[in-house]
């Protein structure tokens, strides 16, 4: 052996003896932690109670000793190297985020929650205190419950979650501001005029809302462009977002604002909260499995841009691996669509009272590859997700064409109809609302979107700056 190759493999040796060093010295450190720190307790997971009306959805807490790390997840340390805490810190979330102490008739309030005097929110770290969500039909719209319960939680040291966004105390660390009003429950449950009151909660608490906000500091630094309003449902703040239209809103369509006040430069678009259960991926049919071609319920006389169901129908009701038929979303309603899209290839979604609807992601969770016949739907995350992979989009004018809209699906082969369901199956976890959130779910999604719109905004917001201060410096 020469001196030449003697050297390298002396240095090779060196190495070797130093990453064993290392490993024995690492698995040791591990060995230490694991004395208090991964042993499984029951993992109980956000099931929805039943889909009866008066059902609750109660979100449990897994607390960190519940579940073992995922390799993908990169948990957020703690700045104090000392601490094992799981906690968010402020320099690395993706978004920090202040929320306005409202009184709890604002929001949690609205479930019925009282919390002790001067008790602003629920303890969101144990498990028997955040109030339960309505489910049935409630349960759509209910992304404001979940987003401010993540935020509620981003500072527990003992709830996993990502790290995308984080509550701060002082506004002026924000990037943005959250307003925490239920305002898609206060419209379901508040709006009808009751006994001797002039005007319905719901009104009233948006009134209340705009008076706060027009009067608080923040509000008027950037004329609440910072400022992040959920209103989901397309009737919520009807009153109010108007004159709150400079805000940064959380929708499910544009189908009711006019441009002015929502648009995609500064809204977020989030998805429904599905109701039909996920079907497992392992359990999912596959083409074979699945008889219908087609599949469509719900309320089939519409108004606005609905007239499409109506001639829809009567062109499809006598196919024979159709399902076209009237449907309640109550009680067993729910559960039927569920079995129904389960067992259909192909899932409709045509436009409604509104562009949108939750059908759309019931379509997904039961892994029914949708056929979007809505020309004027937003779709969520639609900047990452390239819906045209898993869903097929049919003009609304083509679908009335006779036979056009059956054309397409049957001459869909089994192989191309594969590679979607196969995408549907990775996908569906983006839709998924949970308590502590997941990497990926639908309010770690929502939290990247807004993340996104931030730059855009403070982009607008320093170019209106350019003439305005400079004027300002004039007059002074
Ligand atoms: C918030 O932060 C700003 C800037 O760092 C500081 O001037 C202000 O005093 C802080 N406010 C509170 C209430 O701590």
């Amino acid at each position: 052996m020469s001196d030449k190759s003697l050297l390298p493999s002396r240095l090779l040796l060196c190495l070797i003896t130093a990453s064993m060093v290392l490993l024995i010295f690492s698995s040791l450190f591990l060995l230490q932690f694991s004395n208090h720190s991964f042993i499984t307790r029951s993992v109980s997971k956000l099931i929805p109670v039943n889909n009866d009306a008066s059902a609750y959805f109660k979100p449990s807490v897994r607390s960190e000793n519940n579940q073992p790390m995922r390799i993908n997840e990169v948990p957020c340390q703690s700045s104090d190297p000392g601490k094992t805490s799981n906690a968010c810190d402020i320099n690395r979330a993706l978004l920090r985020v202040y929320l306005y102490d409202l009184p709890p008739e604002f929001h949690f309030g609205l479930l019925g929650w009282k919390g002790n005097a001067d008790q602003i929110w629920p303890d969101v770290t144990k498990s028997g205190h955040i109030p339960p969500y309505p489910g049935g039909l409630n349960l759509q719209h209910s992304m404001e419950y979940w987003l401010t319960i993540d935020l509620l939680s981003s500072t527990a040291p003992n709830i996993i979650r990502p790290c995308s966004a984080i509550r701060v105390y002082n506004s002026s660390q924000a990037d943005i501001i959250l307003v925490p009003f239920f305002s898609s429950l206060s419209y379901n449950r508040y709006s009808k005029v009751t006994g001797k009151e002039k005007v319905s909660i719901n009104r009233m608490l948006q009134n209340k809302l705009v008076e706060f906000l027009k009067n608080r500091d923040e509000w008027k630094k950037l004329d609440g462009k910072d400022h992040l309003i959920v209103a989901h449902h397309p009737n919520s703040m009807l009153v109010a977002r108007k004159k709150l239209g400079s805000a940064m809103f959380i929708l499910a369509d544009f189908g009711r604002y006019p441009a002015r006040i929502a648009n995609l430069e500064k809204d977020v678009i989030a998805p429904y909260k599905h109701l039909v259960k996920t079907v497992d991926g392992g359990k999912s049919a596959p083409f074979e499995g699945r008889p219908i071609l087609v599949y469509f319920q719900g309320a089939i006389y519409r108004k606005d841009g609905g007239a499409v169901r109506q001639e829809l129908y009567y062109l499809l009701k006598d196919e024979k691996d159709v399902h076209f038929t009237f449907g309640s979303t109550r009680s067993n309603g729910i559960r039927q669509a569920g079995q129904g899209m389960g067992s259909s290839k192909f899932c409709l979604n045509i436009a409604g009272d509104t562009p949108s609807s939750n059908r759309l992601f019931d379509a997904i969770a039961s892994h029914c590859v949708p056929v979007i016949i809505s020309d004027e739907i937003e779709l969520p995350f639609e900047d990452v997700l390239d819906y045209s992979e898993f869903c097929i989009f049919v003009r609304a004018s083509d679908a009335i064409k006779k036979g056009f809209l059956l054309n397409i699906l049957r001459g869909i082969n089994q192989d191309k109809w594969t590679n979607m369901w196969e995408r549907l199956k990775q996908i569906a976890r983006h839709f998924e609302y949970q308590y502590p959130s997941q990497p990926g779910d639908a309010v770690d999604m929502i939290w990247q979107e807004i993340s996104h719109k931030i730059s855009p905004m403070q982009l607008r917001v320093h170019r209106d700056n350019r003439y305005r201060k400079s004027q300002h410096l004039v007059d002074v």
